[in-house]
């Protein structure tokens, strides 16, 4: 008998109740893995905010914490620190997994002259699970050189005491600087189309600088499981990772039951307006 037969959609349509359910119990607990705003930058989950989780455990990314500072003007500012250098974060895009983030040292948010800012430190992500976005670009700081090669641009503002401050793309081989004898190597990144836009790089690249740099998070392994089972990763200081499930219960490394059934509703603040 075909009766018993009906197409697809009748079966969708009485799964459509159970799909509600699996959304509904989607949302975890947000007195678990809350959200915060901190000046213009929402923070939540995979970035929590330092200070507000508990001293022994947190849901978030280890490394990914923010911390949100009064800077004493009308915005709060968030900060992250990557291989123990402090970045300002300008904003964070939850649809792409994209942040926008720039050096402190050069940081337009921070107090300070900006006119030739040096940078002094690379970017080290280590083994957090960051890249640097596509839209980003490298750049090389040669300081304290007898001269500069042709490829480089000369910063002049940074020379000193007559040596030479070189900037170059980083993607030069190394041997390529041998013979200018430079006392130092920076790399940072800046975005690609502020450079390009700027006129006079040898004389603007600290407003370039300041406009920062983008990144993007994935996840690690170790995470995986737990976010497919609609769980969020954390750590706890005696049990180490942990997985915050939308039960409101917390297992080791996956929640019962997979759900591959995802929506969360996301407010965020475009990084890509700052970036045109
Ligand atoms: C949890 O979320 C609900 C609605 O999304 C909101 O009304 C409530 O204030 C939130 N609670 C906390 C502790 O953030
Ligand atoms: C927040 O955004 C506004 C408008 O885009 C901008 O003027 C302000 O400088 C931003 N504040 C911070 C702390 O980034
Ligand atoms: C800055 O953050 C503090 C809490 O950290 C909050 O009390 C204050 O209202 C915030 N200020 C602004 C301007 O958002
Ligand atoms: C740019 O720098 C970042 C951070 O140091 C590094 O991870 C990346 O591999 C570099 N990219 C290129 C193309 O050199
Ligand atoms: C240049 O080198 C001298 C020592 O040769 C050092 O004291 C100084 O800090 C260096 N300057 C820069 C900008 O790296
Ligand atoms: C930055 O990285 C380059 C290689 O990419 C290295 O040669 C240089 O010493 C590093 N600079 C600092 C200040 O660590
Ligand atoms: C970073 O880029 C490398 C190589 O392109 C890729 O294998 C890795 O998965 C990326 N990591 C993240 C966190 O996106
Ligand atoms: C994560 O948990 C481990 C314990 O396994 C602990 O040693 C570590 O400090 C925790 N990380 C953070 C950032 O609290
Ligand atoms: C969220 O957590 C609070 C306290 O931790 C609990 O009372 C409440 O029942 C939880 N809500 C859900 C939907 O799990």
């Amino acid at each position: 008998m075909s009766h018993h037969i009906y197409p697809l959609s009748h079966y969708l349509l009485l799964l459509l109740p159970l799909f509600f359910i699996i959304v509904l119990s989607a949302e975890i607990n947000n007195s678990t893995c809350p959200s915060y705003t901190c000046g213009n930058v929402t923070i939540r989950y995979p970035f929590w905010k330092m200070d507000t989780e508990s001293p022994t455990q947190f849901c978030g990314y280890e490394g990914f914490e923010i911390k949100c500072s009064d800077n004493g003007e009308q915005h709060n500012i968030s900060e992250i620190t990557l291989g123990g250098d402090n970045y300002y974060v300008q904003c964070i895009n939850y649809d792409d997994k994209s942040m926008l983030v720039a050096d402190y040292d050069v940081s337009s948010a921070v107090p300070g002259p900006k006119i030739c800012p040096r940078v002094n430190h690379n970017i080290s992500l280590g083994t957090l699970p960051l890249n640097l976005s596509t839209y980003s670009v490298n750049l090389s700081f040669h300081f304290n050189c007898s001269g500069c090669p042709s490829f480089a641009t000369e910063i002049p503002c940074l020379d000193n005491n007559g040596r030479k401050s070189c900037l170059g793309t980083s993607t030069e081989e190394t041997e390529e600087w041998d013979g200018y004898s430079c006392y130092e190597e920076v790399v940072t990144a800046v975005i690609d189309e502020h450079k390009k836009k700027s006129s006079n790089f040898q004389v603007d690249f600290g407003s370039v600088l300041e406009k920062g740099f983008g990144l993007q998070w994935g996840r690690t392994d170790e995470c995986e499981k737990c976010e497919e089972s609609d769980g969020r990763c954390g750590n706890h200081s005696t049990t180490g990772h942990i997985c915050f499930c939308s039960d409101g219960t917390i297992s080791k490394n996956e929640c019962g039951g997979t759900f591959i059934i995802t929506t969360l509703k996301f407010q965020f603040y475009p990084c890509l307006s700052i970036l045109v």
